[in-house]
């Protein structure tokens, strides 16, 4: 019997042979573990397809479109050494705000958690650290859920007794978490963080793949650590020289992440991270492979 994912990565490789190349030479380093684990998360993404009346290939259409962005995107980082988009105003005209382009994008990245082998990294990374420093937290916040498979994997770890938020811009989001997280008791709220004003404080906040995507991202860091109960602590993910359509702030290397949670005031208590590529670190540095940046915050 073929695991599932080895199914989506031939489907992938029907219409983009050289990205499924890369796919399947990074699924003959993988252990027993990663395949179980693939697999239940994709048998629970097939049935929300179902209930849709959509099946696997409509998440491979959306991966490979995501794909095709990021593709698009490298090459005019590669020629201009800038990310695209310079303001939030434009990545929230053009991203955003757009349904069609956050449907495919959130499906794509849901994908990637499991066929990007540096997202799956990080993934497990983020549920150590959740076993570590969340359980027992009463207040759990996640900001820019996205897709929802974070809080979801969150929840199944600390329980149904702590009060889950999820704030994220867009509506899209909002809707795809929604189905991806099967506990009842999560609030949703489809606002900007900057202007997320309810009166509360947490012990413990999750914010994967966000602090690229505004203009200020100490601010971001700060206004946090106001939403940050004493003893609290904040899960950070964010990539190095990452190219997409959503990114604004261009960190080029590790020690401008670790600089910067220090400029806001935050002490890194653990971290992990890992290149996109399987390559050393002097070709990932030389050709400036992406690095994802994980850590455990406190201030
Ligand atoms: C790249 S996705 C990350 C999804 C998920 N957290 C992950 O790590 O895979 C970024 C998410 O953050 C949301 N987002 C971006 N800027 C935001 C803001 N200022 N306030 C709230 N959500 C924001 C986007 O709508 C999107 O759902």
């Amino acid at each position: 019997m073929a695991w599932k994912i080895e199914h989506i990565v031939e489907q992938i490789s029907e219409k983009n042979p050289l990205h499924a190349k890369k796919l399947k030479k990074a699924l003959k380093k993988v252990e027993e573990e990663y395949f179980e684990r693939s697999e239940a998360f994709l048998t629970k993404y097939e049935s929300l397809l179902t209930s849709e009346n959509k099946t696997l290939d409509y998440g491979v259409d959306c991966y490979l479109q995501m794909i095709a962005d990021f593709n698009f995107e490298t090459v005019k980082f590669m020629e201009t050494g800038v990310y695209s988009s310079t303001s939030f105003a434009e990545v929230n005209e053009r991203v955003y705000s757009k349904p069609e382009v956050m449907e495919y994008y959130m499906h794509g990245l849901l994908l990637s958690q499991f066929l990007f082998m540096h997202h799956y990294a990080v993934l497990k990374y983020f549920e150590e650290c959740i076993s570590t420093y969340a359980i027992g937290a009463k207040s759990y916040l996640e900001v820019g859920g996205g897709h929802g498979l974070y809080i979801s994997e969150a929840i199944d770890i600390i329980g149904q007794d702590t009060e889950y938020d999820l704030v994220d811009i867009s509506a899209s989001s909002i809707a795809l978490a929604k189905k991806m997280i099967s506990h009842q008791n999560v609030n949703y709220f489809h606002e900007d963080i900057f202007a997320y004003e309810h009166g509360k404080k947490y012990d413990f906040i999750t914010m994967g793949e966000v602090l690229e995507h505004v203009e200020d991202p100490i601010a971001l860091l700060q206004r946090l650590g106001e939403l940050l109960n004493p003893g609290g602590r904040l899960f950070i993910t964010t990539p190095t020289n990452a190219p997409a359509i959503d990114h604004i702030y261009l960190f080029r290397n590790k020690q401008e992440i670790v600089d910067l949670i220090a400029k806001a005031g935050f002490q890194i208590e653990a971290d992990f991270s890992m290149y996109a590529e399987d390559v050393p670190e002097e070709v990932a540095e030389q050709f400036k492979i992406s690095l994802l940046f994980a850590g455990v915050l406190k201030k």
